[in-house]
């Protein structure tokens, strides 16, 4: 692996700091369940990374009616609040196994740390996670203009480190992650299989396995 320079390390959170893809799971389960869709683990992939109400569309392809705007927004509404119910019981055992370890590496090297996620609802969970002091900013979801995989967060999640893009490590789990960190001119590790993350620019299995010092010189 040839070192670089990098001034920032920029994280996305479900997935790769906190074990909360099978909360999200769980709360468009009890919505899918609530209007008799079909919905498992297999459709949960495609919603990885991807914005609330574009998971919603996803979701309801499979629904016998259509929705309309109004309608979509109460149902992504009632999800959020499933969702929030759970988060909010969620304690520091949600980190996944490294996560922790790997934010204060990037302090240990000096390096700047960010969260880039598609969340909305991240503020709230590195509260229950107990990591805020661990992270410099946190890119603001709600303001992004384009979800990922345009390039929108992690061109935030840079700026409000005041780092280029190009000086930034960036870790995504989904491959419309992937694809915004690439777009934004990033260097992207991918946290999952190489075959779902082929784009990144390189891949660890997961977050225990991120150590700072193999890529920074
Ligand atoms: C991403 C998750 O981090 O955030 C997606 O991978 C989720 O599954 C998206 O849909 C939006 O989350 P929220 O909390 O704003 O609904
Ligand atoms: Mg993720």
């Amino acid at each position: 692996m040839i070192k670089r320079i990098f001034k920032a390390v920029l994280f996305d959170l479900d997935g790769v700091l906190a074990d909360s893809a099978m909360e999200h799971f769980k709360a468009w389960k009890k919505l899918a369940d609530d209007l008799g869709i079909a919905f498992d683990i297999d459709i949960n992939e495609r919603l990885k990374g991807v914005s609330r109400m574009a998971s919603l569309d996803i979701l309801l392809e499979k629904a016998s009616r259509s929705y309309t705007n109004a309608e979509k927004i109460q149902l992504a509404d009632r999800k959020n609040g499933y969702y929030r119910t759970i988060i909010e019981q969620l304690s520091p055992d949600a980190l996944l196994p490294g996560a922790r370890d790997a934010l204060l590496a990037c302090r240990d090297m000096g390096l700047q740390t960010a969260l880039a996620s598609a969340s909305r609802n991240a503020p709230t969970l590195i509260e229950r996670l107990q990591i805020s002091d661990l992270i410099d900013y946190i890119a603001d979801a709600g303001a992004a203009r384009h979800s990922k995989p345009a390039p929108d967060i992690f061109l935030m999640a840079a700026k409000g480190v005041s780092c280029d893009p190009q000086a930034c490590l960036a870790l995504d789990d989904a491959k419309a992650g992937v694809q915004s960190a690439k777009a934004a001119g990033c260097f992207v590790i991918g946290v999952g299989d190489r075959e779902t993350l082929d784009e990144a620019d390189a891949i660890i299995p997961n977050i225990a396995a991120f150590r700072p010092a193999d890529y920074c010189r």
